[in-house]
């Protein structure tokens, strides 16, 4: 079967990197759609155990609009027929839409919907519907499907502490993956917050050893409920500490792997403490990274990099790319220890 997997943008190739270990493959962003992976599957069951997807998708059908306005959007819907729909059969159609159009999603899920009850006779339930007919409107693409997971694959545990900065579960395996957490190790989550990094270390690598640092006490606290929450409190070790200052807390060459998402500067005061912070961080995890170890950087100013490594020195980048987190543009960076512990 066809299906439609729909992932963090930035983080598509990801979803076909997970499809690869399970011997399947799939196509990033059809259409240019940002966040879509389009997959061929024999059975929909091992796909809800991908770890960077949010949804998945029985794929129905793809089309092209005709203009911007409400009508053309039916107009392209209108030939697809729903599998399983009638008078039986409850359904509720969901609309997720980028780019510039005449409508709001709700009046096409309102309008697709009356055509659908008109058609099939079948009843509406936005609640708990038998069927979620799903369609996903970019610019002038469209994709129909029925979305067969309910809840997104991503709220793997309970978050007992959700700070507004929390990442989501499928971009921090992302991201650990990036960095080749897959290959084993000694892993540092440098800023913690709410643990999402650490606990999902914990969950889908094997690593030798997993350590949570920041700064916050009420984050360590927090993090420490949530590696519970997931079942997997044994397997972290959380303290309060200042990664600007790791020599402190650690011996050298204590980790092969680093992963930080340092605060963006939404809530610091001058951007200038942001730059001064990054760089301090690098220049103390020099110390406690082995040489050849990497360290992936999650930070809303992609400009200042270059001028971080220049300062600091010590670092190779050997990978970096841009992501959408939450309407935001945030880079990844993974960078090398150089084996020269004199640079
Ligand atoms: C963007 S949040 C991390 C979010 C986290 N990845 C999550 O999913 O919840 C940044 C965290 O860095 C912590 N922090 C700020 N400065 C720090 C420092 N010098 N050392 C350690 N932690 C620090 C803050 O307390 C905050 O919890």
């Amino acid at each position: 079967m066809r299906v439609l997997l729909t992932a963090d943008p930035g983080l598509e190739d990801v979803v076909l990197q997970e499809l690869k270990d399970r011997g399947l493959s799939g196509e990033a962003r059809p259409f240019g759609y940002p966040g879509l992976v389009l997959a061929e599957a024999p059975e929909a069951g091992p796909l809800f155990r991908l770890r960077s997807v949010h949804h998945v998708v029985r794929f129905l059908g793809e089309a092209r609009l005709g203009g911007k306005a409400l009508l053309d959007a039916l107009e392209a819907l209108r030939p697809f027929e729903i599998p399983g729909l009638g008078p039986e059969t409850s359904f509720a159609v969901r609309v997720y839409r980028r780019g510039a159009h005449d409508f709001q999603s709700p009046e096409l899920e309102r309008a697709f919907g009356a055509l659908l009850v008109d058609r099939y006779r079948a009843p509406v339930n936005l609640t708990e519907p038998d069927l979620l007919v799903r369609v996903d409107l970019f610019e002038d693409a469209l994709f129909l499907g029925l979305q067969l997971s309910r809840r997104a694959l991503s709220l793997r545990y309970p978050k007992v502490y959700a700070p507004p900065a929390a990442l989501k579960t499928s971009v921090a395996y992302g991201l650990l993956r990036l960095l080749g957490a897959e290959e084993g190790g000694r892993l540092l989550d440098a800023f913690t917050g709410s643990g999402t990094l650490a606990i999902e270390a914990a969950q889908a690598f094997s690593l030798s050893e997993i350590v949570a640092v920041d700064k916050n006490p009420r984050a360590v606290a927090g993090a420490e409920q949530n590696a519970a929450a997931a079942g997997v409190s044994g397997k972290i070790r959380f303290l309060v500490g200042d990664s600007r200052r790791l020599p402190a807390i650690f011996e050298e060459n204590r980790f092969e792997l680093v992963i930080a998402n340092p605060p963006y500067g939404k809530r610091l005061g001058r951007s200038e403490n942001l730059f001064r912070l990054y760089s301090d961080f690098l220049e103390s995890a020099k110390a406690v990274v082995a040489p050849g170890g990497r360290l992936g950087l999650l930070i809303l100013k992609r400009g200042w990099l270059d001028r971080i490594l220049r300062r600091v020195g010590g670092w190779t980048l050997v990978h970096r790319r841009v992501l959408e987190i939450g309407g935001l543009y945030p880079g990844f960076f993974v960078l090398r220890r150089n084996r020269d512990v004199r640079s």
